[in-house]
């Protein structure tokens, strides 16, 4: 028996149930704010993911399905959706257009990490862009629009939020921050290390318990805002305030992608173990014109399916559809027509064996139809259907033409 790759999986029965429920529910969400469908190629130049996730991020330096394909191409196996989002925006020349523009999309991602509970090396992300707006209302907008999405499908949350800031507080910021890690560089754990070299904002959210407490007096960006990204990040929280969703400042949020600045959020749940991350997002102004688009600011976020499967709670199934059945061999044919007829307005469940009343009662038990209909031979003599509503318990003979 071959086995499915490691830290990949099958969606069978009821995880597809679920699955489908939650991309249906977020997709009629994002209808409703204004989002059209987009669809990109899960395989991209590898250059895409090192300019935009960026060169020392995890995700790039460590965690990329990246090979060479057959035709010497460096390619990338797509490791989240927003880079592939923004290529296809410069490249259908949409940064051009005067008008704002949203896209959702949903499908498989995949990083090579190393698998846990909630961790997966192939997993689905539900996730929405929108373009064109820089106004931090739209920030608010879209949070709202995951803890809608998070209410309709009965997932408890808690919200996250920090401020990245911007070209002109993040630098002096990450100045201050690095003179600070270097005094404590002995302390800090290889990783940090690292990153005070490379990417310095990322020793803010390492899991390690003595960097953390190290940290506890590290200089915050939060308070080193310039004015125009400290009133939006005020607004938002008045905003978010105002509308009563609950969230906690948290200044140590990074994120795990280089794109952002300004607004970054983060949705955990405390019911899933270690990887609590449900959702992420924010705002990334810079990152079309890094790919090489007329300056285009942006926010959106993700949702990582696989992680709220077990927490949805699903809507209870109600009877639905037909089930067909014949009590007698000759009768099989007669449903053909009937089914096809139906199955323009419902589901049908026709059962090709021929056999005994209960049997088919059964049968239609199993597939949770509304109605049961036989043919037997009366029935096929007299031209007729006989017909049980399995909620009402009525049941009658109906002429074939009016069924
Ligand atoms: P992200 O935080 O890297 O953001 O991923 C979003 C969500 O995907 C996470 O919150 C988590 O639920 C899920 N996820 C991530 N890695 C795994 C994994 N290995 N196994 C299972 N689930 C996982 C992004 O990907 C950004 N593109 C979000 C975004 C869109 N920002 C702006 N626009």
């Amino acid at each position: 028996m071959i086995n499915p790759l490691r830290g990949m999986k099958d969606l069978t029965f009821d995880e597809s149930q679920r699955f489908v429920h939650i991309v249906t529910t977020a997709i009629d969400i994002a209808k409703k704010y204004g989002y059209g469908y987009i669809e990109t190629p899960i395989l991209e130049e590898t250059a895409l993911f090192k300019r935009s996730v960026g060169d020392s991020s995890d995700i790039v330096s460590k965690e990329m399905y990246q090979f060479e394909d057959k035709g010497g191409n460096d390619v990338c196996m797509r490791p989240e959706g927003t880079a592939g989002v923004v290529r296809a925006f410069v490249h259908a020349k949409l940064d051009r257009q005067p008008m704002k523009q949203k896209f959702y999309y949903y499908g498989p991602m995949f990083r090579y990490e190393r698998p846990q509970k909630g961790r997966l090396r192939e997993f689905h992300q539900f996730g929405c862009e929108s373009f064109g707006e820089a106004s931090v209302y739209e920030d608010f907008t879209i949070i709202t629009m995951i803890s809608q999405i998070f209410e309709v499908l009965g997932i408890g949350f808690d919200l996250q939020i920090n401020s990245l800031g911007c070209p002109a507080c993040m630098p002096p910021y990450k100045q201050n921050l690095v003179s600070f890690l270097t005094e404590i560089k002995k302390e800090l754990c290889e990783d940090c290390n690292r990153r005070i070299d490379t990417n310095p904002i990322r020793v803010l959210d390492c899991k390690n318990q003595t960097c953390q407490s190290l940290l506890v007096n590290s200089p915050k960006l939060i308070n080193n805002l310039c004015d125009d990204c400290d009133t939006d990040f005020n607004k938002l929280t008045a905003l978010l305030d105002n509308a009563g969703i609950q969230y906690e400042v948290d200044t140590n949020l990074v994120r795990g992608l280089d794109y952002y600045n300004k607004t970054a959020f983060e949705f955990v749940s405390n019911d899933i173990g270690s990887q609590s991350a449900i959702a992420g997002g924010g705002r990334y102004d810079k990152l079309v014109e890094f790919l090489d688009g007329k300056p285009t600011p942006a926010v959106g976020f993700a949702i990582g399916i696989e992680r709220i499967m077990e927490l949805v709670q699903m809507p209870e199934l109600s009877r639905e559809g037909i089930y067909m059945g014949a009590m007698v061999e000759e009768a099989v044919k007669a449903l053909f027509p009937l089914a096809a007829a139906k199955r323009k307005e419902t589901k049908v469940t026709l059962e090709y064996n021929s056999k005994g009343f209960k049997s088919h009662m059964k049968g239609a038990d199993k597939v949770s139809a509304r109605y049961c209909v036989l043919i037997g031979e009366d029935e096929l003599k007299n031209a007729t259907v006989w017909v049980k509503d399995l909620e009402s318990k009525e049941e009658k003979t109906v002429l074939l033409e009016n069924f």
